[in-house]
């Protein structure tokens, strides 16, 4: 069975796989039955060259390149790798909301710079204390639960939103939330229903010296807005996706509010080899004609 994947995937279980080629969507290619993508646009036009196509393994727990409808439509099966890197995001996601709030970036650069020239207890390099601070989780999945259990060990107070309504406390409306959190955190899918969920009005609800940190899709957010709201100093932010990636607004470059990082919540070398075995062992379920270990 022939496997078409954009790119070589890291770690161990990458060996595993036979007949596997590593190209360009660029040609009709009649053989391949299995295509192993990293979120790279999967559309009516890529499936119009793989006629024999039967699955498009996602190195990634987000499909939003995947056009899952027309491959259903086709009778093409769509695998992602939930879980496995549920951890390092939350990890990196506690990262941006300790380094955009202690000031961490600024400080690392002002010190290299040479700029550290009064003694600290004159230094005006006040950050904004983590501990004891509200952290508004949108999405309580699994990324958005994983962050959750880390935010208590930093003493924070635990505020969520997510599509369905909950009973329990901590459970906030959207607009709610935003206007309730010291630090907001996304978590959800790019959707059509999250597309631009993040819209203006709702960034003019964030406290003024909130901290808005994003892991999971720039789209989710109005960037242009972000930007603003960023420019006028009113927020910080941590972030690490971008609508246009890997280009990031210019004017991000110069704000020492905002800390930023190239799409690496799920960048451990641990994590990559754990979503490669999970791309590899559904790869190798189809060719044994066994059940997908992860359909979307
Ligand atoms: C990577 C991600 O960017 O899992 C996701 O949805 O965004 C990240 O893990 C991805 O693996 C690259 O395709």
């Amino acid at each position: 069975m022939r496997v078409l994947a954009t790119r070589r995937l890291p770690g161990e279980a990458w060996s595993e796989l036979r007949d596997v080629e590593v190209g360009a969507l660029d040609r009709p290619r009649g053989d391949v039955e299995a295509l192993v993508v990293a979120n790279e646009t999967v559309d009516e036009a890529v499936l119009d060259l793989l006629p024999s196509l039967r699955l498009v393994a996602n190195f990634g727990v987000g499909y939003d390149g995947i056009d899952v409808a027309a491959c259903r439509a086709r009778d093409i099966a769509v695998t992602n790798t939930p879980g496995v890197l549920d951890a390092a995001t939350a990890e990196l996601t506690i990262a941006l909301i300790l380094a955009a709030r202690r000031r961490l970036v600024e400080g690392d650069h002002l010190v290299r710079a040479g700029g550290w020239n009064t003694p600290w207890y004159e230094g005006p390099f006040l950050g904004r204390e983590v501990s004891g601070a509200t952290l508004g989780i949108v999405g309580l999945g699994r990324i958005g639960s994983a962050v959750a259990r880390r935010a208590y060990g930093f003493d924070l107070r635990v505020l969520f939103h997510r599509r369905t309504r909950s009973d329990d406390p901590g459970y906030r409306g959207l607009d709610d939330l935003l206007r309730e959190s010291d630090i907001v955190s996304l978590h959800t899918p790019l959707t059509a229903e999250t597309t631009g969920l993040i819209s203006r009005r709702r960034l003019a609800l964030l406290r003024d010296g909130a901290t808005f940190v994003n892991t999971s899709r720039g789209a989710v957010v109005d960037e242009e807005a972000l930007v603003d709201e960023l420019v006028s100093g009113r927020i910080s932010a941590g972030l690490d996706v971008f609508v246009h990636e890997p280009a990031v607004p210019e004017q991000l470059a110069g704000l020492p509010n905002v800390v930023l990082s190239p799409h690496i919540a799920s960048a451990t070398v641990e994590t990559r080899a754990a979503m490669t075995r999970v791309v590899v062992e559904n790869v190798l379920a189809l060719q044994r004609g066994e059940p997908l270990k992860t359909p979307v």
